[in-house]
């Protein structure tokens, strides 16, 4: 007979332990092995902010021209993936296609040399770097175009935005962007990151890994939040309507989307960098009346729930930073995934070092010696 407590959603419960990433939840700090994001977001990019993540330490000049040659030059997918993607119907969930397209990938690295790091390294150059190439290419795809082709004079972020769009992006843009990557690359154990170490637990090929991350990413109440939001500022329409949408929906007991974390009870401090960046976008390329929706949100909000601690997630304004780069609503969490999988793959690695498969426990609470009725009796 177990005895053991059960949390719900195990909360306070440490399912690793791990240097990758910290969060003091009442203080409002992220730090990626030990630098705060702030300063990651002002100096690192990327790339460098995934190498930092996954070998745990910033690279040398040479290690990360290496790195981001290297990336640069398996950013192209196969003919085949790109086929099969071609057969996904238009009206699929990007997030979805993402996943069967990362899972298809291990096809065609079956190998499982999880103790060779140049396995590793290729495993990790791979992922992050045709990743972003698979959500723009079912993006043009389900338009009925054909891909554009990854360019290599251009960097992570701005090829990104070029094979989305089919034009070069302004270089502010570009910038804001890979910024958002790094703030949405990792974050200690939420769902999508203990769904990749459990899966990496098995011993498992890091697609599979990668795949099992997306899947769970693709929650309402996870990385999915983030489309709901700008559905939700949509939906209230004018700054006149914030306090009467609010209290409807609270009354209802309804989340509030955008708001509120397991850790954080102060303002996230990724939303506090992402208004940031909303509002210097806005200043280049215009405002978003939706900005001014949010803003009143975040104040009646704070009037409303700050005894609970809820506040700004990093969901509430990136969504607003995407809008105005163009990108379209479903592929917000497709590019939280872009991000994230630098964090997954730290991950996987991390828990490669000393691995023990998870097997956790459960409180049975159903009947024991049941008598089998015939269906007759039923
Ligand atoms: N709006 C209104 N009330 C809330 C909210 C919210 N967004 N979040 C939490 N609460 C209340 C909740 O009703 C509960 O109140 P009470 O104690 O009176 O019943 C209390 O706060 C604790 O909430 P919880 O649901 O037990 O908290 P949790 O730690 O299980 O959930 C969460 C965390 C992020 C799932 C939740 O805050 C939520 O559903 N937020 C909205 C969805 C969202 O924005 N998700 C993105 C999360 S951040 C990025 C990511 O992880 O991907």
């Amino acid at each position: 007979m177990s005895v053991c407590e059960f949390k719900p959603g195990l909360e306070g419960i440490p399912a690793a332990e791990s240097s990758i990433s910290c969060v003091d939840g009442q203080q409002g700090i992220l730090e990626y092995r030990g630098i705060r994001i702030e300063e990651l977001a002002q100096k690192s990019t990327f790339l460098e902010t995934s190498y930092l993540l996954i070998w745990g330490k910033l690279p040398t000049k040479e290690e990360l021209a290496e790195f981001v040659h290297e990336v640069q030059y398996h950013r192209r997918i196969k003919y085949r993936i790109r086929d099969m993607m071609k057969s996904f119907p238009e009206s699929g969930h990007p997030m979805d296609a993402l996943q069967a397209s990362a899972a298809a990938l291990g096809l065609f690295y079956s190998l499982r040399e999880l103790d060779n790091p140049i396995y590793v390294r290729d495993s990790v150059v791979r992922l992050l770097a045709t990743i972003p190439t698979m959500v723009a290419a079912f993006q043009l795809m389900r338009k009925g175009n054909d891909p554009v082709r990854p360019r290599d004079d251009l960097d992570y972020s701005a090829n990104f935005l070029y094979m989305l769009h089919e034009r070069e992006p302004d270089p502010l843009a570009a910038r804001i962007f890979d910024v958002c990557l790094m703030l949405h690359a990792e974050h200690t154990m939420n769902a999508s990151t203990f769904s990749a170490r459990v899966t990496a637990s098995t011993l498992t090929d890091p697609y599979a890994v990668v795949a099992s991350a997306v899947g769970t990413l693709g929650g309402p109440l996870h990385g999915g939040a983030n489309e709901e939001v700008i559905g939700m500022l949509e939906e209230i329409g004018s700054v006149e309507n914030v306090r009467p949408y609010l209290e409807s929906r609270l009354e209802k007991k309804a989340k509030i989307m955008g708001f509120g974390h397991r850790v954080y009870k102060v303002k996230d401090p990724r939303a506090t960098i992402l208004q940031n960046l909303a509002e210097q976008l806005f200043e280049k390329f215009g405002h978003d009346k939706y900005y001014d929706i949010a803003v009143e949100m975040e104040r009646v909000v704070a009037e409303k729930l700050s005894h609970k601690g809820i506040y700004p997630n990093v969901d509430f304004y990136s969504g607003l930073v995407y809008r105005k780069l163009g990108i379209p609503t479903d592929l917000f969490t497709p590019i939280f995934a872009i991000a994230r999988v630098a964090g997954w793959l730290a991950h996987w690695k991390e828990q490669l070092v000393q691995n023990r498969i998870f097997r956790p426990t459960q409180v049975y609470n159903g009947l024991h010696d049941v008598p089998y009725t015939a269906i007759e009796e039923r």
